[in-house]
């Protein structure tokens, strides 16, 4: 039966198609308060886009333990294989605004909510295991030189390299991001990283750091810029479309979530810091320990109730799961929330993506969204220490073992710059092959290539100090691109039987 059309307030609207006018030409009266709400709620629909990561493509789905990790950690969901929970996962591009192109080449988010019976644990990583710095300090100027330029109101690629030129810990992440890997073809075929070093305690209060992985079970497959701008060409939303008909047809995308794990103590021993955010833990020192896996297998009905309005942070984490002394994790964990107070409100935590499917008792009172009861177990309980047994008291048998810390408290420089190009050096020489590091030398040419010859030269000098082939290859393809002569680069190796929707 048609459902009767009703007023937010429930009263039934009589014409949705015509305004009340005096007369048959008009003008319109004021007490059309119908015509009002219409006009009002649309003035409303937008809040402000998340300030980086704006454009992004959600999905719902099931994490399954499918092997033991009690030996590292007491939480609850990984207390035995078998054990399931609901997860919703938000993939996005950094930059961009909200309607920016998918396939533009970027870093991606990779967002996890995992809906525990202790609460909701969030994994908020990107497509790669390290990031562009290592001080949260830094993260609101790097972030200024990815976005619009104040005057050009454009892109800037010169305020990119400037930056980076002065931060060289980037360049094992630009070196990433100029990669095969910089365009997954969708979120389906790229890696997850947890990317921060946190933390697990066991039942026997001992801490281990770890990392967490997402493996995909997809193939990684990627596009070379030319496929993207053929493709940008004909859809801006080729992630969108690609990951709702994949669901919506049955082909569930997957990933092995696993673990890097490391005695605490060993921390202090190894040559690199460990809680520095531009260094993987290699895998052959640490290797993977496989987890669970994530399947995805429900496209959400709403999209802003479910994907804009998620609101994921490091912040998020369950008995059993810690933190490290990750200087960008530390301050992650102050601005997720905060951020989600302004973007979505105070009781943001309330709506259908964030609600946690464990049970809530808190004593935060009142404010903007408060469309949920107070359950503290007593009706008279809105404060705490309160006379009333059966109220909501703290449990602390959920404490974290303590973290030995020391130190003088002063604002550090890290000294070992050499160590900085160790690794963006193994992964050039030692995992890239040579096509791979043609195409490096290319893309990286082609991002450079409008800016100034005094960055340029900069950053020529970092690109040195990881390998001075590094530096000639991208300086031989400048002027390769200058003359036209690049027919000899190749193009991306195709591997797997995934479709890919552009002509390859
Ligand atoms: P391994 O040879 O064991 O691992 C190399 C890793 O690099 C694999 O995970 C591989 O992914 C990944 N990879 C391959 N091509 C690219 C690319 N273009 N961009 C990003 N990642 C890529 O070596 P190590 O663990 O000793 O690490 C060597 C270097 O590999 C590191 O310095 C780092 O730059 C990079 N790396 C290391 C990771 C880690 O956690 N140890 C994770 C990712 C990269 P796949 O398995 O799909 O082939
Ligand atoms: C989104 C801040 C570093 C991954 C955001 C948002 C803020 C933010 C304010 C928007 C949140 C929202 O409105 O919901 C910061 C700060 C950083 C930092 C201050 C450094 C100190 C990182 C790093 C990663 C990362 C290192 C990955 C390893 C993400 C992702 C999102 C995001 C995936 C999107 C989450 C979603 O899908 O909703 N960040 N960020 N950020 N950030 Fe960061």
């Amino acid at each position: 039966m048609t459902k009767r059309l009703t007023t937010s307030a429930g009263a039934p609207v009589p014409s949705n198609n015509t305004s009340a006018t005096a007369g048959p030409r008009g003008p319109v009266l004021l007490e059309d308060y119908q015509l009002i709400e219409k006009l009002a709620h649309q003035n409303r629909e937008r809040i402000p886009e998340r300030v980086v990561h704006a454009k992004g493509w959600g999905a719902q789905g099931t994490f399954t333990v499918t092997h033991d990790i009690s030996r590292y950690t007491c939480a609850s969901l990984f207390s035995k294989v078998g054990t399931t929970c609901e997860i919703l996962s938000r993939w996005s591009t950094v930059a961009g605004e909200l309607g920016a192109a998918d396939a533009e080449r970027d870093v991606r988010g990779f967002s996890v909510k995992f809906y525990t019976e202790d609460g909701n644990w969030d994994v908020v990583g990107n497509n790669t295991p390290i990031f562009f710095i290592r001080d949260a300090y830094k993260f609101p100027d790097f972030i200024r030189t990815q976005k619009r330029h104040p005057k050009t109101n454009l892109r800037s690629p010169e305020a990119m390299f400037d930056f980076w030129a002065a931060q060289p810990e980037s360049v094992h992440q630009v070196t990433i991001l100029m990669s095969d890997r910089g365009i997954p073809v969708n979120p389906m075929h790229m890696h997850g990283y947890g990317s921060h070093t946190y933390s697990m305690w066991n039942a026997a209060g001992e801490r281990h750091w770890v990392k967490f992985h997402f493996r995909c079970q997809q193939p990684i497959r990627n596009y070379t810029n030319e496929q993207a701008e053929e493709l940008i060409g004909k859809t801006r939303e080729s992630y969108q479309e690609d990951l709702y008909n994949a669901i919506d047809e049955g082909r569930f995308p997957k990933w092995e979530l696993n673990i890097q794990v490391m005695p605490e103590a060993q921390a202090e021993t190894l040559d690199f810091n460990p809680f520095d955010l531009t260094k993987v833990w290699p895998h052959d020192q640490f290797p993977l320990i496989p987890v669970g896996m994530l399947e995805f297998n429900r496209n959400p009905d709403n999209y802003w109730q479910f994907v804009e309005n998620a609101a994921y942070s490091p912040s998020n984490k369950i008995p059993g799961i810690g933190f490290s002394p990750d200087k960008m994790l530390q301050g992650r964990i102050f601005a997720y929330a905060d951020a989600h107070r302004y973007r979505l409100g105070t009781h943001y935590e309330a709506l259908p993506a964030n609600a946690p499917k464990a049970p809530v008792h808190h004593y935060h009172k009142d404010g903007s969204m408060r469309f949920f009861p107070q359950v503290t177990g007593h009706p008279d309980a809105y404060y705490e220490p309160n006379q009333y047994e059966e109220s909501a008291k703290a449990d602390p048998s959920v404490m974290e073992p303590p973290l030995r810390i020391s130190g003088d408290a002063d604002r550090y420089v890290q000294e070992d710059k050499d160590a900085d190009y160790v690794q963006p050096r193994a992964l050039y020489a030692e995992v890239l092959d040579e096509g791979g590091r043609k195409r490096l030398h290319l893309n990286m040419a082609r991002a450079m290539s409008p800016c100034s010859d005094s960055v340029k030269e900069r950053w020529y000098a970092v690109l040195r100090r990881v390998h001075p082939e590094y530096e000639a290859g991208v300086r031989k393809a400048a002027e390769d691109l200058k003359s036209g002569t690049i027919d000899d680069y190749p193009g991306i190796p195709v591997t797997g039987d995934t479709p890919v929707r552009v002509a390859e």
